[in-house]
């Protein structure tokens, strides 16, 4: 199968393009051809959506949300196929897969009831006989460009709020997972939604995401991915004056007091650090625990993981999935020899996993380090795989002290039964993101989604913060006295 892209409701044909195979991360199976497209089809894309948005623009709000309850309502009735499509091009478990599609099929209905809402401020005039307000107005063009470990969720963060508030946009999905944008494609043309509106462009970040963010038509520029791109992606789209939304990485840490339910706090961190493989921005990747506790946890933690799954899957009974390519497997079996030159101790995993069937695929054994000084790379690096570093702590100040050392800011979590433990915790964790007694992962789609420090620039996906990154705010005043008043003077 070849992806081709998606352009003014139609799919380009394949011409003198160049491909890449796109493959399954579970055995190296070859699941598709994706095109690498060129600055001529970022162009050709950039005008399609710029000639569309001046209707849609238009279209009324409530109107343009019918479309997304009906891309809804599709993602649902597909909701199994898609999910398997997610799990065979990027790893997840199937159930996490199933899930990604429906915080997508949430979030269709979510910003379908911001059709009847884009919320502005009315407000008194200073003078009388005057009104006032504001109202949220498109901005144009959109440049969404989204990472692939969940191709599909965000993309529906960005592009729904995109939507809904006016805009069309053009969707860079990630060349490593591919599929989910071409379903997705399928979908917004099954939803009749009008040509131009969405466009897919498949390519390098390199080629396509440089000409999305130079493109002078393009006026918003979303991403998510690693810092590192983040911060050249804000530097180019700076230069060129682009509103810039960015969503980047995490050192996300779990907090166990000495009066945590431990029980629950092994079962929340094992969720969060190994889920997805612990391929997720939000992963919880140091445990910050209390010195009374730290022996039971260590023995607690090391007897649930024995009972971790690893495989395809596809396979309903695996727990943990492949990471995403040979590339992630390097890099994180390089972290574990830094951790361990370190001097951190290694409780369990710290290999890379070829046994059998394992070998067609990309696996690495959950991992467990202790001892984690706080200021060691373990502690303080964005892994991005199923490493955990567990760090000893004497007070909840200090536990607070040492989550917030890091350069990211996303998540955090604290388990406690302490009232007032918890109450202080969430308001002195520097994140966007705090979770009490449950794990770093699991953000809701109404809530906004983001962080502080290297994780963001400010913005936020989710929620009805999202909205602020697609509309622009427009004040009004209508003066029906039919006379000049002027404010500031004539009202004092
Ligand atoms: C990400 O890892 O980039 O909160 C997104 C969560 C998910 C989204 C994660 N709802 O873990």
């Amino acid at each position: 199968m070849q992806l081709n892209n998606y352009i003014g409701g139609k799919w380009q044909d394949a011409g003198e393009a160049n491909y890449v195979p796109v493959t399954n991360p579970a055995n190296g199976e070859e699941l598709a051809q994706v095109r690498l497209s060129t600055t001529d089809d970022v162009n050709l894309a950039v005008a399609a959506a710029k000639e569309a948005q001046k209707k849609w623009a238009l279209v009324p709000a409530p109107k343009r949300a019918d479309y997304l309850y009906e891309i809804g309502r599709i993602m649902k009735e597909k909701k199994e196929h898609l999910a398997q499509v997610l799990t065979k091009e990027m790893g997840k478990v199937i159930e996490e897969g199933r899930g990604e599609v429906q915080e997508g099929i949430d979030m269709a209905f979510y910003m379908a009831g911001e059709g009847r809402r884009l919320f502005g401020q009315t407000t008194p005039s200073e003078l009388a006989d005057k009104f006032a307000m504001s109202v949220r107005a498109p901005i144009g063009v959109v440049g969404l460009i989204t990472p692939w470990n969940f191709p599909v969720a965000i993309a529906t963060w960005k592009s729904f709020p995109a939507i809904v508030s006016g805009n069309t946009f053009l969707w860079k999905p990630a060349t490593l997972t591919p599929m989910m944008a071409y379903e997705m494609a399928k979908i917004f043309e099954q939803a009749e939604l009008p040509a131009g509106v969405a466009n897919i462009v498949f390519g390098s970040g390199s080629t396509v995401g440089t000409a999305m963010i130079e493109h002078p038509d393009v006026k918003v520029i979303s991403f998510t991915g690693s810092t590192q791109t983040g911060r050249s992606v804000a530097e180019l789209g700076g230069r060129h004056l682009k509103k810039v939304s960015l969503e980047m990485g995490g050192k996300n840490a779990v907090i166990v007091m000495d009066d945590a339910d431990m029980g629950l706090a092994v079962e929340g961190i094992l969720w969060s650090a190994f889920g997805t493989a612990g391929q997720r921005c939000t992963a919880c990747s140091r445990v910050i625990v209390h010195k009374d506790v730290k022996e039971e946890l260590e023995t607690r933690l090391l007897e649930a993981m024995e009972h971790l799954t690893i495989g395809d899957g596809m396979d309903e009974s695996v727990k943990i999935g492949p990471v995403i390519n040979k590339q992630a497997l390097e890099k994180i079996q390089s972290y574990v020899q830094i951790g361990k030159d370190d001097g951190a101790t290694l409780l369990a995993g710290g290999e890379i996993l070829s046994e059998g069937e394992l070998s067609q695929g990309n696996y690495y054994a959950p991992t467990l380090f202790t001892n984690v000084a706080r200021d060691s790379r373990i502690a303080q690096e964005e892994i991005f795989g199923p490493v955990v570093s567990l760090i000893e702590v004497s007070s909840l100040d200090e536990a607070i002290e040492v989550n917030n050392s890091v350069a990211f800011g996303l998540s955090s979590s604290i388990y406690s039964r302490d009232v007032n433990t918890v109450f202080k915790a969430q308001r002195d964790l520097d994140t966007g993101i705090v979770y009490i007694n449950a794990g770093t992962t699991g953000a809701e789609i109404h809530l906004p989604f983001g962080g502080t420090k290297g994780t963001g620039n400010g913005h936020r996906d989710s929620g009805v913060a999202a909205l602020d990154v697609y509309t622009e705010w427009k004040s009004i005043y209508v003066d029906f006295s039919g006379k000049l008043q002027r404010a500031q003077i004539d009202n004092l």
